[in-house]
């Protein structure tokens, strides 16, 4: 397996381009099977679980075309065509690897009236159950039965019927789900306490593209009218917000000054606001935002919370970078039970924080230095690389598939605007 080596200590100068958000990505593929006309997403970043959930869509009868992108291009546009499903089957052992396959649940039952899909396991940040999706279909009329793993949804009279979701807390994945689920059925649903995260928004863009009739968009109540079909449609996948507030914090963490070429700053207000109150300068450029250092790292006490508060996606990132902060930082996870699997880690390189329930308590220390450590989930391993490219001396982060399901060539973007960062072969 790949490994990262990382030699820090330089402060990071220059523009980095920002790719096609993962978790827009995500949930725009399996729109492709609300449809029998082709859908073209542009934009699209070249990363593992995009990969993988196009294979997963293969082998329900899409038909998926990579438009030419030269190897130096990021993002891709790719034309997915399900004008005949040949199966509604997501099986195991690829839902295992990929959670978000969950979100073919809800285009299928609406589109060929039923959908078996296997339950995802819990992963490396928690148990993620996904009772909500099941509890979203039910709303609309499907028939649920669950078995040997596997959850089969059957829309009665191969249609589902409009009804009124109600989500106890929110979910990013569940209002996906349902979303999509809607856009087909016979009357009106309504999806109160929806997520209000810019991938639910540019999900609802792209299925209006298409010829749904979806209102509330940016709002925590989603009202929807079932049409009979829809339509081919081309998208453009909106920049990945995450990915932006990594490397801002590559700049925060190195001293350094970075332009996030193509980010969207009002999708990231928590996350700028966050950078501004650690004591960096973000400025708005032409192309994107310009986040640098200006003296030392301020701590904060940050508590992650469903959009628009700072996300649970940034909390690792930002730990990483108040471990060099001029005091003592508290962080706390409300979304995940088991995201900190970063601090063992991180303490292995001189950091100095304490996991206390929900909270981390990360004092900040003068240096931290180079170690071998272990990537075990994707933002976790992107703070062990933020982390590398501070400290003295050399980092190899192990196991990096983790980052490649998220971070679109990491290691080009990093060398371009000046860290010695290479990716070596052989764990
Ligand atoms: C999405 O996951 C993202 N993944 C996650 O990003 C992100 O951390 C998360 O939303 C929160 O923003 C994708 O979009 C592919 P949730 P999702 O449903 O939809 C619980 C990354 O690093 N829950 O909003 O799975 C759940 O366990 C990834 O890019 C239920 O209890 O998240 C969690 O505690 C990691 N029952 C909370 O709700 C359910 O049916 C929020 O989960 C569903 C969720």
């Amino acid at each position: 397996m790949d490994r990262i080596v990382i030699r820090g200590g330089k402060p990071l100068w220059g523009r980095i381009p920002i790719s096609g958000a993962k978790n827009a990505a995500l949930t725009l593929l399996p729109c492709a099977l609300l449809t029998d006309e082709p859908l073209t997403l542009r934009n699209l970043p070249r990363l593992a679980d995009v990969d993988s959930f196009g294979h997963l869509l293969n082998q329900l009868g899409v038909s998926t075309t990579v438009e030419g992108a030269r190897p130096d291009e990021f993002g891709r546009v790719m034309t997915l065509r399900a004008s005949k499903l040949t199966s509604t089957v997501a099986p195991y052992d690829i839902v295992r690897k990929m959670r978000a396959s969950i979100l073919v649940l809800g285009p299928l039952v609406a589109r060929a009236g039923q959908a078996t899909v296997s339950l995802p396991g819990g992963c490396a940040i928690g148990m993620r159950p996904v009772d909500l999706h099941l509890k979203a279909l039910e709303a609309l009329g499907a028939e649920l039965e669950i078995a040997a793993g596997y959850v089969k949804a059957v829309a009665p009279k191969g249609r589902l019927q409009g009804g009124t979701i109600r989500f106890p807390f929110v979910s990013v994945g569940a209002t996906e789900n349902a979303l999509m689920a809607a856009t087909l059925a016979r009357g009106t649903t309504v999806i109160e306490n929806a997520a209000r995260e810019p991938e639910i928004t540019d999900l609802a863009k792209c299925l209006i593209a298409m010829g749904a009739r979806i209102e509330g968009l940016r709002t925590d109540t989603l009202t929807v009218e079932g049409v009979e079909r829809l339509h081919g449609a081309t998208y453009a996948v909106m920049p990945d917000r995450i990915e932006a507030g990594s490397y801002a914090c590559a700049a925060g963490i190195t001293g350094g000054s970075l332009e996030l070429v193509g980010a969207r700053k009002e999708t990231m207000p928590s996350i700028l606001s966050g950078l501004e109150d650690a004591g960096l300068l973000v400025e708005d450029t032409p192309d994107g935002v310009r986040v640098s250092a200006d003296g030392a790292l301020k701590p904060l006490s940050l508590s992650t919370a469903p959009y628009p508060a700072f996300p649970t996606d940034m909390q690792a990132q930002f730990m990483a970078m108040l471990t060099r902060a001029d005091g003592t930082s508290l962080l706390t996870e409300t979304i995940f039970e088991n995201r900190y699997m970063h601090v063992p880690e991180l303490n292995r390189m001189g950091a100095d924080i304490e996991v206390r329930g929900r909270s981390a308590v990360v004092r900040g220390v003068d240096r931290l230095v180079g170690a071998p450590v272990m990537a075990t989930d994707l933002r976790a391993s992107m703070s062990l690389v933020l982390a590398g490219l501070a400290a003295e001396g050399e980092t190899e982060v192990h196991r990096v598939y983790h980052l490649d399901r998220g971070y679109e060539r990491l290691e080009e973007k990093l060398q371009a605007v000046g860290a010695d960062i290479e990716r070596a072969g052989g764990d």
